[in-house]
């Protein structure tokens, strides 16, 4: 399993990193708990030591399940990053997403950080966290006051190393002032690669790890999304235009490209995409989005996907000639 420092860190986190989103249900119509601890369990067995979740995600369900999971394992052989910063227990000024009956809201000030960091050590079950990282920025709060507080947390043992997710490249500069800032968390993936030109040239530049996420466009690249898959209501996928019956026929063109380099190595459409990121420039890890125990082998398995030149440029070629999403 190909593995990674996290940034200028002392931390080695598998190249493929667990995405604990789904398992917490909220906006994934919903989530089987049994199911879930299996597959985490089962990505550990088969090479991945990184799970990537946050409180926020099922509103403390991810966090709980994954202490579960790790329950009785081995805490030094596990690297656990969570995210601080999306409160549903409080309002603040920013409104940050309303749905299915929640409304959510950012801050990063200290007394909340403070607050959120010891809820997430006791649904994890641990007493330390290895990467903690800021969910979305908060307005409110000057960046360098959130840098001292998660600095003031590496002090205390609670956290090990921590990062930025959904930043700005100015915010990754002024973090990378912090001997502990070492990593960025950001959107990336064949059909979505804006990062190239906005915040991955800072993270090469600062030595950063990047933590690509939604790198299988939630589904999208692994050819599962068919033209007749349907989605629950509460699946953040039903309405969403990303998978619109014209956006399905346009990421067909690029999933069956990556389909023939796929056939030629032996492995499937997904693992080649996976393996395809982890090769960008500057990416470091992906996190796999992961629902059942199949899905956790499989993704782990991409980390022992390595592509040649040929195989990339037929990815390139294939995700530069992708004609977008459509509503429709
Ligand atoms: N920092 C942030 O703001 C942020 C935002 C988004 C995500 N993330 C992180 O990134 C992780 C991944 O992102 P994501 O979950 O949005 O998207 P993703 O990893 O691109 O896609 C996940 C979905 O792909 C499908 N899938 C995964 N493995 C598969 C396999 N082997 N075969 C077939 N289908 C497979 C599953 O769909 P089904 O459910 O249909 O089985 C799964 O729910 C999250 O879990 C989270 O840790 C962070």
């Amino acid at each position: 399993m190909l593995s990674r420092l996290l940034g200028n860190s002392e931390i080695t986190a598998s190249g493929v990193v667990f995405g604990a989103w789904a398992i917490g249900g909220w906006k994934w119509g919903g989530t089987d708990a049994k199911e879930s601890v299996t597959a985490i369990g089962a990505a550990l067995d088969a090479g991945v030591n990184c799970i990537d979740t946050a409180a926020v995600y099922g509103f403390g369900l991810s966090e709980q399940l994954v202490g579960e999971a790790i329950k009785g394992r081995q805490r030094n052989d596990i690297v656990i990053a969570t995210k601080c910063g999306l409160r549903w227990d409080m309002e603040t000024p920013t409104l940050h997403a309303e749905s299915e009956g929640k409304r959510i809201f950012r801050t990063l000030n200290r007394e909340s950080i403070l607050w959120e960091v010891d809820e997430s050590l006791k649904r994890l079950g641990t007493d330390y966290i290895d990467l903690y990282q800021t969910h979305w920025p908060d307005p409110n709060t000057d960046v360098d006051e959130v840098l001292d507080t998660l600095d003031d947390l590496v002090q205390m043992g609670k956290v090990r190393a921590f990062g930025f997710c959904n930043s700005s490249a100015d915010d990754l500069i002024v973090g990378a002032r912090r001997t502990a800032f070492c990593s960025d968390q950001e959107k990336y993936s064949a059909l979505d690669r804006e990062q190239e030109s906005v915040n991955l040239p800072a993270v090469r530049k600062h030595g950063l790890a990047f933590l690509a996420y939604s790198p299988l466009a939630q589904g999208l690249l692994t050819g599962a999304v068919t033209a007749d898959r349907q989605f629950a209501e509460n699946d953040l996928r039903a309405q969403n235009p990303r998978f619109s019956a014209k956006s399905r026929q346009h990421v067909n063109d690029v999933v069956q490209a990556v389909d023939t380099v796929a056939k030629e190595l032996d492995a499937s459409i997904g693992q080649v995409v996976l393996a395809w990121t982890l090769q960008q420039s500057g990416v470091s890890h992906v996190l796999a989005g992961t629902r059942n125990a199949q899905q956790a082998v499989h993704n782990a398995e991409a980390g022992r996907v390595l592509l040649n030149q040929e195989a990339i440029d037929v990815v390139n070629d294939a995700a530069n000639a992708f004609k977008g999403f459509e509503v429709a």
